[in-house]
Formats: C-alpha cells, structure tokens, sequence
C-alpha cells in the first residue's frame, strides 16, 4: 500500500462497520448506499449493498456515507457532495487529493474526531485494535454540519462554508 492512500494500513478489508456510538449521536439516515449484505444493526432506513451497486441507484434523503476503503473512496465522497446532503466518515487524510478535490473546497463543515475509533465486525463485535489513523466526519449541507457542530461526539468542529 502506498504511502498517503486514504485508509490505513490497519484496515485491509472493505467490512470496518461505523462504531454504533458514532451513528447515535448523529441522527437518523435516510439512505446508507453502502453498507454490509448481513448487518448487525440498521444505520439508515434503506441501505444499498454491493449486490445493488450503491454508485449505480438513486439516492434520496439523508445519507451516511462510510465509504469503501480504496481508490474509489473519492467516487462515493463525490457522489456524496454532489448529492449535498449527508454525512461521510473518512480517514482524516488531509493532504490527499480526495481531500482536497471533495471535502474543502465542497463540505459544509468537518468534525475531527479526538482519539482513534475503533470499528466493528460485521458479526457486531467491536475491533480490539483501532483503525491505525485519524477519522473524520465531513458534513455536506447546512442542517448536516449543525448536526456536527451540535452532536456532542468528541473532537474539533471546523465549518467551512457559511451557512
Ligand atoms: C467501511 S464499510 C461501512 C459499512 C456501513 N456503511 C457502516 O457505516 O457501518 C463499507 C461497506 O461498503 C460495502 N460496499 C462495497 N462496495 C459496495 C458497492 N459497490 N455498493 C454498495 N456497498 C458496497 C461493503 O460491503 C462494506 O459493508
């Protein structure tokens, strides 16, 4: 793996589920687009599974977006902005690309998380280790990054445009 991909070298498969604390103090989803065949619990009203291609539906609502993990992270980020509300949960790599292509010049606010997560199985159990990096939660839309600013998750809220 190269050096500034945008996962860390800790998380070497696609089915690192959000941490169910993170998913409560955020709210209810509409939409999750990606998100494991077999779940352990619910983190939308709807979900897309790679059986469904989530890239390739509609999407509508409020969406939690915690991406695969890759070089098509940034396709799902950019499907994210462009679809302007929602939250995504990356790797707090600042300085990449994806980054500078799909979180500053396009999210509403970001949340830098204190500490490192620590994601679960799909069977449910939460990871003995954590993610080996940084995360963040980037908020595209007005009413997602007030979410942010007000969820009481901890760690740093940056807004980045003027809502
Ligand atoms: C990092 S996990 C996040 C799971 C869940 N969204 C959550 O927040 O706990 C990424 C998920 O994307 C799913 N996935 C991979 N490719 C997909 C695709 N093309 N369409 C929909 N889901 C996909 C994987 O199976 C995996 O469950």
């Amino acid at each position: 793996m190269a050096m500034g991909d945008h996962h860390s070298a800790r998380m070497l498969k696609d089915e690192w589920l959000t941490p169910p604390e993170i998913l409560g103090a955020l709210g209810q989803f509409d939409l999750d687009p990606c998100a494991p065949v077999s779940r352990p619990w619910d983190t939308a009203e709807r979900h897309y599974t790679m059986l469904d291609d989530g890239l390739k539906q509609d999407w509508r609502g409020r969406v939690w977006c915690n991406p695969p993990y890759g070089r098509d992270t940034e396709r799902w980020l950019s499907r994210l902005a462009d679809h302007g509300n929602g939250i995504a949960l990356i790797f707090a790599r600042t300085e990449t690309k994806m980054f500078f292509s799909q979180v500053w010049p396009k999210a509403h606010g970001v949340l830098f998380v204190e500490g490192r997560l620590h994601f679960h199985h799909v069977d449910g159990t939460r990871a003995a280790a954590n993610s080996g990096a940084p995360s963040v939660l980037v908020a595209y839309g007005c009413e997602n990054a007030d979410c942010l600013r007000k969820c009481g998750i901890s760690g740093q809220f940056v807004a980045l445009r003027k809502c």
